[in-house]
């Protein structure tokens, strides 16, 4: 007969293998694996998600800061000889081309980088890119047929006198969307030319805002006629319920972002960077974006992307050169501010 500190013993082996079964890989350790921090220049959503899936799997505590990719430039130039953070995940990679200028990118180049798909990632390792986003424009269907006013299909479109005050854009100085706005148009009619564009341009402006995915919430809420916007920003809104959105690209062609991760120089904990990094460029976390509204496409060559940007997949892009882009990024954004009298809010 068994004795009963022999059942006992069983029956706590059975539940401790029960308990490590449900948690599949997941760490369940109480070992001190330091913490990471990074700065997320995608959705808040997304990072919380990502933040709270990196914890789990390898034990590691994790905190982000969601901000708009200048504020994270801004941010990391201020911090540079204190750093808090030991990654930048996510928003467009002109932004830590740019950061890399200034001294504060660590180059890393992930095992899982052969994985990544050519042209997304940069061979020395300055930025591996996670997802890929189109540049287009939203607009409130409601809106517009109320105004008497066809969806806007070429950047001409916003100078027509009757998009006066109807649009609203980030500003470039704050955010990797209106940043890739400013480029896209350099590179497609060259500088002093879209510098006259946007001079033309930035009256008709109703408000800049500081982050780039705002204009497609205030088009869901009627809060603007149109907006420029990432395209799968204004998918995500539509599909949360603001069912008046309404999006279209430009047919002269439009540029794209690859939005990118990065290893920060003098991080706090560099080993539990790169891991974090190695881990988000994997097909599964790639993957698991869309889960929270997230429809960007993917980098990652075995990745599935998101039916719900199946409808924009063959939007015309433009060959946008994301190192030059990050190269001259200060001097465009200073030149945009003085020609349109603007500067980027901070709320
Ligand atoms: O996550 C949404 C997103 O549009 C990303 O695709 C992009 O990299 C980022 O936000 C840009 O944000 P912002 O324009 O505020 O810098």
């Amino acid at each position: 007969m068994l004795r009963k500190t022999t059942i006992l013993v069983l029956l706590l082996s059975l539940l401790s293998t029960a308990a490590l079964l449900a948690n599949g890989s997941r760490d369940s350790g109480t070992e001190d694996k330091g913490k990471l921090v990074f700065y997320a220049g995608l959705q808040e959503d997304h990072a919380a998600m990502i933040a709270e899936e990196f914890e789990a799997e390898f034990g590691i505590e994790t905190e982000f800061v969601r901000m708009s990719s200048g504020e994270i430039l801004a941010r990391l130039k201020a911090e540079k000889d204190n750093m808090t953070a030991s990654v930048w995940y996510g928003g467009p990679v002109d932004g830590i081309v740019a950061a890399n200028e200034e001294g504060i990118i660590e180059p890393y180049v992930s095992p899982e980088a052969v994985n990544i798909r050519e042209g997304f990632k940069d061979p020395k390792g300055i930025w591996t890119g996670i997802y890929i986003g189109y540049l287009g424009f939203v607009g409130n269907r409601t809106i517009l047929k109320e105004k008497g006013l066809e969806m806007p299909t070429s950047w001409a479109d916003f100078l027509k006198p009757e998009f006066n005050q109807e649009i609203v854009v980030a500003h470039p100085g704050s955010s990797g969307t209106a940043y890739t706005m400013l480029a896209t148009l350099v590179q497609m009619m060259g500088e002093d030319e879209a510098m006259e564009y946007f001079k033309k341009f930035s009256p008709q402006v109703r408000q800049y805002t500081k982050s780039g995915t705002a204009p497609g919430r205030m088009a869901g809420l009627g809060e603007t006629t149109v907006g420029i916007t990432f395209l799968h920003d204004a998918i995500k809104y539509k599909k949360e319920g603001y069912e008046d959105i309404v999006i279209s690209a430009p047919l002269e062609g439009t540029g794209y972002e690859i939005g990118g991760v990065a290893l920060l120089k003098n991080g706090p904990d560099q080993e539990n960077g790169k891991k974090f990094i190695d881990w988000v460029l994997t097909k599964e976390v790639q993957e698991m974006g869309k889960t929270v509204g997230s429809f960007q496409f993917l980098t990652n060559k075995a990745a599935m992307p998101p039916e719900e940007a199946m409808p924009i997949k063959d939007t015309k892009l433009i060959d946008y050169d994301f190192q030059w882009a990050g190269e001259n990024k200060k001097r465009l954004v200073e030149r945009f501010s003085i020609e349109t009298s603007t500067t980027a809010p901070t709320e």
